[in-house]
């Protein structure tokens, strides 16, 4: 990795902590809820002002011409969510933000960064939690400076899965999500579990709590630096249906080894969400 993209890792880093701390205090005040795609789609004041002053720190550091920018308060706004060879950053402002408003601990900031359409690192901010999860391609990852791994467990039988119910609530979508996991539950696995924000349940996955996270329906600024950090940490991560992974395809699984992602797969009922790189006029 070039130093120049070292010194824009410091500044994620740096970045994420202090919008981190915006977040927290702004739990403390009244909260501005309205809606997106749909009623359970939540957005905040929260969200749009984190993200402003995430992208205005980015573009200050970094100018505006040479980078790029996709966040996820931008592109509710119209703006373009194309992934070019351009050095692009790719930012959550509060990811789980239906948490973040019911005061369920577990919200997070998520900044990545990718440069030839390849993520470069991921920077992950638990901001009630405290903990700053980060990780560079080829150098590992991290959380709070301490080198993090995936779960060595290929038993399925001995693991904890993560899956979300997403904020589609089309009855056959649901239907399909609710028979993929009692699927999962009867295999049987220990656990299933959900902290209602994908970068952390990501995280969780590369500090080896649980063993695997999928969901069809997210969007690439919800994972794209918790694929850096799953990945660094040894963990793979794939297409719910075993294919590729796609950072715009708004379908991933993400595990601590191929035998516990193949033996989850085998059990989603796989549908299809509009991806996120399709020209706004076109949707
Ligand atoms: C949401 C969270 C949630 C996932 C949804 C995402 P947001 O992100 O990551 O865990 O299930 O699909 O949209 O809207 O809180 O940034």
């Amino acid at each position: 990795m070039a130093d120049e993209w070292q010194r824009a890792y410091e500044v994620a880093v740096d970045v994420a902590r202090k919008a981190g701390a915006v977040i927290r205090k702004a739990a403390d005040s009244e909260i501005k809820v309205s809606t997106k795609s749909s009623t359970v789609d939540l957005v905040t004041k929260t969200d749009e002002r984190v993200e402003k002053i995430i992208i205005g720190a980015l573009k200050e550091e970094f100018g505006e011409d040479t980078h790029c920018f996709i966040g996820e308060e931008s592109v509710a706004k119209g703006e373009a969510c194309i992934l070019t060879k351009k050095p692009t950053w790719i930012i959550d402002p509060v990811d789980g933000t239906t948490n973040f408003v019911h005061g369920f601990p577990f919200v997070a900031v998520s900044i990545a960064f990718a440069v030839n359409k390849e993520l470069e690192f991921g920077v992950i901010y638990s901001c009630f939690e405290d903990k700053m999860y980060k990780a560079r391609k080829g150098m590992g990852a991290f959380c709070d400076d301490e080198k993090i791994t995936v779960s060595d467990v290929k038993d399925i039988h001995k693991s904890i899965i993560i899956s979300e119910h997403g904020t589609d609530r089309s009855p056959d979508k649901v239907k399909k999500i609710f028979s993929t996991m009692q699927k999962i539950l009867c295999i049987p696995v220990h656990g299933l579990r959900g902290s209602g924000t994908a970068a952390t349940n990501m995280c969780l996955v590369a500090c080896g709590a649980v063993e695997a996270f999928f969901e069809i329906g997210i969007h690439c600024w919800d994972i794209a630096a918790g694929a850096v950090i799953v990945r660094e940490a040894g963990g793979i991560l794939l297409d719910v249906d075993g294919g590729p992974f796609d950072l715009m395809s708004r379908r991933m699984m993400s595990a601590n080894n191929d035998i516990i992602a193949n033996r989850i797969i085998k059990e989603i009922e796989v549908f299809t969400a509009e991806r996120d790189d399709i020209p706004a006029q076109k949707k």
